[in-house]
């Protein structure tokens, strides 16, 4: 005879444990060897509320919580300030690499820095001096008027005036000085003025553009009404508490050199450096931490790479602010193939972010994330957040140009241990170089490949998909949190289950003729 219906919810605690299996026995490698993404998944919790409500913030290091878990890569095909500026805007955090000067590094960093959005920092500025004939021929080069002038012709120079389009559409003697035309009566902002408040400044006065002005009436931004439209408001930015800007990361080597170009990071602003080596487990990393941390008290610092406990161990104790994970798994790696060390990357993810979180230092799980289920784990099995290299390297956000091939458009992304990256010259302490070898190798081992990724879009798009994607994600798993997923994993409560390679093969697309992919709209 069956068992009463109404009776379900009670019958289960007549289970020893719930269904599926947690995190440990998962995690057993003595019976399923190390596990990727691809091999286990986690199983439906309970829905009583909606995924708009979900959570995602997160620490990246000791002092330094994010609004989104997602960080970009510290890789020249991926991450210069472009792509820095709008991973800030949007929550997460970009890492500028340093397969390039330490000037030319530190620029990258204060123009994150000194970014305010929707506020052009370097705008065109002109001298009373020049002429009209010459401001035309700037408009028309330009595709737009409306020149603030100043005293030295240069940006932060004193503003005494402005050259519109009004100002020289019917002015037919092209030999005129601006100063005998431009508009005096300036209509400004002063400095500090939020973007919402700059804009309706803008509305009312009729203008063209806005100067925003410092208390000397020097000129520091310009806000644009062709621009108004435009201006996204960016509710999840990561800023710093106290001046407002944008965080920056950036990647550094641990050689002697690397000590002054962290020095000129720190200048320009930066919150957080990344020690960037493949085998962060050396004498020059636990020195660099330790110089680091007592040059630069309130530098965050990311030690790594790292897959085991053992190594988390020793540069937690030598005082690493967070640590990245990951050894093998990247998509342009070839690592284990050539050198034999690594790990797979879900057990790596597990065994040093147990450990490390134990210390209250955050992790960061690097490299192999191939789409947004992965992210999930990856912060289920205890990630503080999750590092992209592939998936954001083909967004117009990152360095380069696209190109087509076979009718599809693409953009170049390369292994930073690839011979094409660790031969590019120029640089004072070549970073892929460092990352991979010391400088005096005579033979260049490649570590990683150099390839094409498909045209992602703006990460504008593409990562409020991720977001929305995650959100869904712990809707499903019944948790409420990131927090709530850690505590869930760790208490049992968040269960998984072992994925067989026919239980892969059918948790694709499968059985179609042909099919498209869209991944977001
Ligand atoms: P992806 O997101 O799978 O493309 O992996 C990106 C990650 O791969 C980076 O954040 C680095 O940790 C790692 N990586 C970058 N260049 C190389 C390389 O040349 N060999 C091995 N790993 C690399």
């Amino acid at each position: 005879m069956s068992a009463n219906c109404a009776n379900a919810l009670a019958e289960l605690s007549k289970y020893a444990s719930k269904d599926g299996v947690c995190v440990n026995d998962l995690m057993d490698s003595k019976k399923s060897g190390g596990l990727t993404y691809n091999d286990f998944l986690m199983l439906p919790g309970r829905i009583d509320f909606p995924s708009s409500t979900v959570k995602l913030e997160t620490k990246l290091t000791k002092k330094i919580t994010l609004k989104l878990p997602l960080v970009s890569s510290p890789m020249d095909t991926v991450t210069e300030e472009n792509m820095a500026i709008h991973m800030a805007l949007l929550g997460g955090i970009g890492i500028i690499h340093h397969n390039c000067t330490a000037e030319e590094q530190a620029a990258m960093v204060r123009k994150v820095k000194k970014y305010e959005n929707g506020f052009i920092s370097d705008p065109i500025v002109i001298t009373a001096s020049r002429t009209v004939g010459e401001v035309k021929q700037l408009a028309s080069e330009l595709g737009f008027h409306g020149f603030p002038v100043t005293e030295n012709g240069k940006m932060n120079g004193k503003l005494i005036g402005i050259v519109t389009r009004r100002d020289i559409e019917f002015h037919d003697d092209d030999s005129t000085p601006v100063s005998e035309i431009m508009t005096r009566d300036v209509v400004t902002a002063t400095k500090g003025v939020d973007l919402a408040e700059g804009n309706r400044i803008l509305r009312e006065s009729k203008k063209g553009k806005l100067p925003i002005v410092d208390s000397n009436g020097n000129i520091v931004s310009l806000l644009s009404r062709t621009d108004l439209k435009k201006n996204h408001n960016y509710p999840l930015a990561s800023k710093s508490a106290d001046s407002k800007q944008l965080l920056c990361g950036a990647a550094i080597g641990t050689h002697t050199g690397d000590r002054d170009r962290l020095e000129k990071l720190v200048a320009a602003g930066l919150d957080v450096v990344i020690l960037d080596s493949s085998q962060g487990n050396s004498m020059f990393q636990s020195e660099m931490i330790r110089w680091a941390k007592k040059s630069f008290p309130n530098l965050q610092v990311i030690a790594g790479n790292v897959v085991t406990r053992e190594q988390a161990a020793q540069l937690i104790s030598d005082g690493a602010d967070g640590l990245r994970i990951g050894m093998g798994s990247g998509s342009i790696c070839i690592t284990q193939e050539v050198m034999a060390v690594g790990r797979p990357q879900a057990t790596a993810v597990r065994a040093v972010s147990e450990f490390a979180n134990k210390f209250g230092v955050p992790t960061i799980a690097d490299g192999g994330v191939q789409n947004i289920g992965h992210i999930t784990k990856a912060l289920a099995l205890g990630a503080s957040a999750v590092m992209m290299g592939s998936l954001l390297a083909g967004t117009t956000e990152s360095p380069g140009a696209y190109f087509y091939r076979d009718g599809n458009r693409l953009k170049a992304y390369r292994g930073m241990g690839s011979i094409e990256a660790m031969e590019k010259t120029g640089t004072n302490a070549n970073a892929a170089t460092s990352r991979y070898f010391s400088e005096s190798d005579a033979v260049l081992v490649a570590q990683g490949v150099s390839g094409s990724v498909i045209d992602r879009g703006s990460i504008t798009k593409f990562v409020p998909y991720l977001m929305a994607g995650l959100q869904h994600g712990l809707q499903d798993v019944g948790v409420q949190s990131l927090d709530a997923l850690r505590a869930g994993v760790d208490n049992g409560d968040v269960r998984f289950e072992f994925r067989t390679a026919s239980a892969q093969l059918e948790g694709g697309v499968h059985s179609l003729h042909s099919y498209e992919k869209r991944l977001h709209n």
